[in-house]
This record gives structure tokens, sequence and C-alpha cells, in this order.
């Protein structure tokens, strides 16, 4: 194992950069670049981790689903498949991948703050496993497609915990401002609940909440099994019915660069059984059916994107820009979040870093930058940079900015790396394009 904060990444004897076995320069020649690289065995390694977490703490009464808007593609969730995982869709669009890609829709949890009336009948027609419904307007919706059709439909309710967990002392204030499901604080969420009990075609089975991404911390996670099992036990009280299921959603940090140090997912999932059995016991309430939903811990630290390095910009007294032939468009996270990343030189990843660098893009604006002020080696035109921890939420995010096509990705396995999504090419970018008669060259 080399010293990456993708702990899966190796240097071979080469001296070169290695992914799942792969030589990284072999790979940047074969496929081209921008290309995005997932090592297969590091996902099933993340997927076998968290199953084993869940199990310890609840047997067969738990369950791992990936979120899959962290990387969907139908290989991807075909993994997650195989290693026993369900699978968290909130669009049509992941639907229809997860369907193609086999995985039963009774594994599926059917999310989102706006399922259009067309997206809640192809669940429906589907069969998904739960609805995770998210307001009134959808349950209606929703009962109403069941009458209509003679199908159930299994829900859970979306739930504002009112756990900020990305503020110092995860306050209980604020999260009733989110878009996201009903809220506590108002009644709002019992109400729901009650409304929707005796519906016709609904099967109310629990609730489920999401606190937040890239999270360190064990005790917002506990908080939150706090207040989301006194919600099942104020319903419990106010109609003596029994919600079976609490799914806590995901959350869980990764390691982007040297100074996270994200906890193993059993380190979550021991505290909030231990939450969980000991609000059970002492309420006398019957242990919930639990369900968490990792996206980013499952693919970001499996995955790195391969970089050809275009012009070496030094601003004397200012600072020395490194374009990649990639960008905001295959990966807008620096530009949306100033998100962090690390990067190396794939034939010479152990270099000494001598001077800062910004990464920059190839888009037309300032700010298309993949990384400000990263020591680094010297960089030359023409080196293949890899830029570490990109499994989630790059490709799954990706545009075509300035008409750029997305990157090809490749899946590396004990030397042998397979295509997993195809590149763009530029007919893929204009096959949609229709020119009206009048305006034909
Ligand atoms: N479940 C629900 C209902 C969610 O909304 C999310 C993420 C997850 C599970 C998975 O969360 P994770 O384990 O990946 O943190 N684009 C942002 C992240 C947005 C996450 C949105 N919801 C980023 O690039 O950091």
């Amino acid at each position: 194992m080399g010293d990456f904060v993708c702990e899966t990444l190796e240097v071979n004897p080469a001296g070169h950069l290695s992914v799942g076995g792969c030589d990284c320069l072999d790979l940047a020649r074969e496929f081209g670049t921008p290309l995005y690289v997932m090592d297969e065995m590091a996902v099933r390694a993340n997927c076998r981790a968290f199953r084993q977490a869940v199990e310890t703490c609840y047997g067969a009464g738990g369950k791992v689903i990936y979120a899959s808007k962290a990387l969907c593609t139908k290989a991807i969730l075909s993994i997650m498949h195989q290693e026993g995982i369900g699978v968290d869709v909130v669009s049509g669009g992941e639907l229809a991948t997860a369907l193609a890609a086999g995985v039963p829709a009774d594994t599926l949890m059917y999310h989102g703050n706006f399922k259009t009336l067309a997206e809640i009948r192809q669940g429906l027609a589907a069969g998904v496993g739960r609805f995770v419904v998210d307001n009134r307007l959808e349950l209606d919706q929703l009962s109403g497609l069941c009458e209509e059709t003679g199908r159930k439909a299994d829900v859970l309710f979306r739930v504002k915990p009112g756990i900020d967990a990305h503020t110092h002392d995860y306050v209980l204030t604020g999260q009733i401002d989110s878009k996201f499901g009903v809220a506590l604080e108002n009644g709002e969420a019992l109400d729901i609940l009650r409304d929707a009990w005796d519906r016709p075609g609904i099967r109310v089975r629990g609730i489920h909440c999401h606190i937040g991404s890239q999270i360190f911390e064990v005790e917002p996670f506990v908080q939150t099994v706090r207040v989301m099992l006194g919600l099942m036990d104020e319903f419990r009280q106010a109609t003596g019915k029994v919600l079976e299921e609490l799914n806590l959603g995901g959350g869980f940090g990764i390691r982007y660069v040297d100074e996270h140090r994200p906890l193993p997912p059993a380190r979550f999932m021991e505290a909030c059984a231990a939450e969980i059995r000991r609000f059970c016991s002492e309420r006398d309430f019957p242990m919930p059916f639990v369900a968490i939903e990792p996206g980013r811990a499952m693919v970001a630290a499996a995955g790195i994107t391969l970089y050809t390095v275009g012009s070496v910009k030094t601003i004397p007294g200012i600072r020395t820009y490194v374009a990649v032939d990639g960008g905001m468009f295959e990966n807008p996270r620096y530009a949306l979040y100033g998100s962090p990343y690390d990067a190396v030189l794939a034939a010479a990843p152990l270099a000494e870093r001598v001077r800062p660098v910004t990464i920059a893009g190839k888009c037309c604006e300032s700010g298309d930058l993949i990384q400000e002020h990263l020591p680094m080696p010297g960089v030359r035109p023409g080196d293949i940079m890899a830029v570490m921890a990109t499994g989630a939420y790059n490709y799954s995010m990706a545009g075509n900015y300035n008409r750029n096509p997305r990157p090809a990705m490749v899946l590396c396995r004990e030397g042998r790396a397979r295509v997993i999504v195809r590149r763009e090419t530029y007919e893929n970018l204009l096959e949609r394009d229709e020119i009206p008669d009048d305006l034909a060259p």
C-alpha cells in the first residue's frame, strides 16, 4: 500500500501509481484522459465493511442501502446488488439505471423532494420497495395512483429531525428551513403520519432522515436517533400504532486529504445501535428495522481521476497555474463547495512536493479550478496527474459546459481495466440538436 489518502492505491515496481493492479500511465495511454478510474475491490471492501457493521449491530434487523446519487452507473449498481446492498434512487433516471442493472425493484428506496407524477407512476409500476414520501402533495398523488391502479405502496416519511450536523454543537435549530421533508417542531410530521395511516393502498412503514454529508462525528447521529425514536414513540402514544422502520440516511465522512480522519463505519453503527437499544428498552418500544444510506463512503475513495497536464503558468509572486484537460464540467466540487482534494503525479506518486500549485480546468471561467495552493512536485506539460478520492459526486454531477464531452470510466481489478462508461463523443453531444429547415447550413 502506498501512503495515499485513497488507501488502496499502490506504487508498482515501475514506480508508477497503480489502481487495482493497473498502471495509471498505461490507463491514460489506453483510454485517454480525463479518465475516471474505479477500484472494484475497494468498492466491494466498502460494501462489506458497512454490511458487516450493520449485521453485527442489528443482525437481520438492518440493511445498507447505497445512495446512488454518489455514482450511478449500471456496473456500479450491479456490484452493489451482488454485495447484498439495496439502492436508493431519487429520480426516474436513477430508477431506470438501477432496473437496467438488474437491481430487484423491491430493494429500491425511492427518495426525492419532488417526484413528478410520471416518476411516481414509474416507481409504482416497477414495484419499488419503499417510497420515501416528502410532503402531502406527494402522499395525495401516491395514494391516488394506488387507488387508481390497485397497487400498494410501502412508505416511509422524510422527517427533518432538526439536527444540523455541520454546526459546531449540532444545534437543534434552523433545519426547519430545508426543502426536504416534514418538520417536527410544528407537528407536521405527526400529522402526515396520522393522515397516511388509513389511506387505502398506503402501508406506513416508518420514518427517514438524512442530516448532512461528509460528517466525521458520531454524536449528531446519536442525537438524530433520539429525536427520530422520540417521534416514533409520540406517534405510538397518540395513536397506539407502531412504526416499524427507521432509516437514518447517509453522510459518513471520507478522507479527501491527509488531515481528514474518518471513523470506520462500525463506530457509527455501534453508537446508533446502542442508543436505539437503550431507548427501546427504556420506553418498552419494539426494536425498529434500521436502514442506513451511505453514498460517498461507498465509492469516493475507490476512485481517482487521471488528467493530462497542459500549460504550467507561473505568475511571479502570485501563483502557478497547472492546467489539466478536465475541470468543472467533470468535477464541479471545488467550484461549488471549495472541496479539498489531493493529487499526485502518476509517474512519481511519492515525489517530494516542492511548491504549491493551483490546478485549473479547461472551461472558460476563472472559478474552474480543481484545487488551489496544493503542494506538488515539479509538474510539466504532458505529465499524467491523478486527483484522488473522486469516486463520489464527480461523474454523477458532471455536465457538458463548453461542450466538453464527459470522460470515460474504467473499473480496475487484478490488473484488468474494463470500460464501464464510454467516453462521450462529439456525435453524442450533437445528436439531440435539431436544426429547423430555415436555419440549416
Ligand atoms: N440519503 C439521502 C436521502 C441523501 O440525500 C443523501 C445525500 C445520501 C443518503 C447520501 O449521503 P452521503 O453518504 O453520500 O453523504 N453533492 C454533494 C453531496 C450531496 C449529498 C446529498 N444527499 C457533494 O458533492 O459533496
